[in-house]
């Protein structure tokens, strides 16, 4: 039977993961953090809120055991530069990693050294800032399209409009296929498998995938089917003899310094990979955002006012550079990244003895740094559970410390597709903003956090018209 991603093994590449540490085994000396019998279970219910909540109890680094197994959160901006910047080697990605290799086999989220560098630089080319700004006629044309059918009066499910958009606008860049017959498929299998995902940030839970029990068996045929449809995408484009310099074709050209090219299964995990984090994370915080405006209207009139302005450039050569600079768009978007940042844990595994903040974590402890945590700091965010996008004014983000705001994540692991996320949500904010407002229906939604940190349910809105159009 062909291996999936689903039953590969760990690349006999990757650095051993070193054994974990129990109670047992566990250095005497540990900083003090959250013991109670029900710790699991309030982790479970709501994982930052546990995170956060360990923060201001214990301090900048907390311990606690989860599975058994000893877990550092580490949260002040300096720990968090060394995990994922200069100390970045002591480390490899933890728990949750190794079951979103299960759905994105050996792709550049997942892949470990020395595999990740390599296909790193390969892929590198599509997401230069040159490159990327040539993308923003399709993006808008794309967004246009979209909500050429909303209407006044009506109501959108904004969640899954988000989701079909920023899939149609990845995969029409970087795959050069209208792929949007499987856009509900792609929700569908993700949805699934991104809620089984976040249930091994408790150590040992993957054991179970294998259990003949539906909730195992969906996350496993979900994790197939999103693999079928990587492996079509390469098959139409292989089958029809097309040619372009996007980001699959230069997947199927790539050799590497030895020679060697990328192997079908690589090819098809990047490409899954690239289709996931390249739409998921921009839908989420894009459908964060319009719930804020809703919330804090008096932002629809003045982002109106930027998007005659900035789309008014449309068709020359340096329309990237206006939306780039767009203020209202920019703050609204980096307030949001803050406050909701899709990818809101990086779960981390030491290698090796290591300090943070000069203080010690042994090898084999798991690492937790968050960006929900860190970047809802008083210390460096004031107000920091309220939404004030004039705080992004100026020089405010140099202002920071290092590791006090990282949605994109930093060090070699940073995210590839930060500045393509940053133009497509500048767009699609102005656009919609050019033409509609929306007003939430239910209340401002809660968090549903998971692999992402994502809005529960649909996030039904009101469509009315921007006050231009009436
Ligand atoms: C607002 C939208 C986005 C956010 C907040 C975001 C955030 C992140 C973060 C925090 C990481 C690092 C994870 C870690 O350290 O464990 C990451 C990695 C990655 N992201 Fe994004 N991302 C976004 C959009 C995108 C887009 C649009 C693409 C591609 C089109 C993309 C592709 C990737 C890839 C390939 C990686 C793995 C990089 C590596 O390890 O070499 N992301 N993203």
């Amino acid at each position: 039977m062909a291996t999936t991603p689903f039953t590969a093994p760990r690349p006999a590449s990757y650095a051993p993961i070193p054994r974990p540490l129990k109670r047992k085994t566990a250095p005497s000396e540990i900083p003090p953090g959250p013991r109670s019998p029900l710790l699991t279970l309030k982790f479970q219910r709501d994982t930052p809120g546990f995170l956060r909540t360990a923060r201001d109890e214990f301090g900048d680094l907390a311990s606690f055991f989860l599975g058994g197994q000893l877990f550092y959160g580490a949260f002040a901006p300096e720990m968090v530069h060394e995990v994922t910047v200069s100390k970045q080697h002591s480390f490899i990605k933890g728990v949750g990693f190794d079951r979103m290799r299960k759905v994105l086999g050996t792709g550049l989220l997942t892949n470990e050294e020395p595999i990740h560098l390599r296909h790193r630089r390969l892929m590198q080319s599509p997401f230069h800032i040159s490159k990327i700004s040539s993308y923003a006629e399709t993006m808008l044309a794309l967004t246009e399209k979209h909500i050429s059918n909303w209407r006044a009066g009506s109501d959108v499910e904004l969640g899954p409009e988000m989701m079909s958009l920023t899939f149609d606008i990845v995969a029409e860049i970087l795959f050069g296929t209208d792929i949007s017959k499987d856009t509900e498929r792609v929700q569908r299998s993700m949805h699934i498998a991104i809620d089984r995902i976040e249930r091994t940030m408790l150590p040992g839970l993957d054991r179970m995938d294998s259990w003949p029990i539906p909730y195992f068996k969906k996350f496993h045929t979900a994790a197939d089917d999103l693999n079928d449809v990587a492996s079509k995408i390469i098959r139409t484009r292989i089958e029809r003899g097309i040619k372009r310099d996007d980001l699959l074709g230069i997947l199927l050209e790539a050799t590497t310094p030895e020679g060697e090219r990328l192997s079908a299964e690589e090819i098809s995990d990047e490409t899954l990979t690239l289709i996931l984090s390249g739409h998921e994370t921009t839908a989420n915080v894009l459908t964060w955002a319009f719930a804020y405006l809703s919330e804090y209207p008096k932002y629809w009139e003045q982002l109106a006012i930027e998007a005659e302005e900035v789309l008014a450039h449309r068709g020359e050569d340096d329309f990237a550079s206006h939306l780039f600079r767009a203020p209202i768009a920019s703050t609204i978007f980096s307030e949001v990244l803050r406050l909701c940042p899709p990818v809101w844990v990086a779960p981390r595994r030491a290698l090796e003895d290591v300090e943070l903040g000069g203080r010690f974590v042994p090898k084999g402890a798991h690492v937790l740094v968050s960006q929900f945590v860190t970047q809802r700091d008083p210390r460096y965010f004031d107000n920091p559970d309220k939404f004030i996008p004039e705080r992004w004014q100026g020089d405010f983000e140099k202002s920071l410390p290092k590791g006090a705001y990282f949605p994109f994540g930093a060090g070699t692991r940073k995210c590839l597709g930060d500045q393509f996320a940053l133009l497509e949500g500048r767009i699609i904010i102005l656009e919609i903003a050019r033409r509609f407002r929306l007003a939430l229906k239910d209340g401002f939604p809660k968090a549903q956090p998971r692999a992402t940190y994502r809005p529960k349910g649909s996030v039904a809105m009101k469509v009315s018209a921007a006050r231009r159009d009436l």
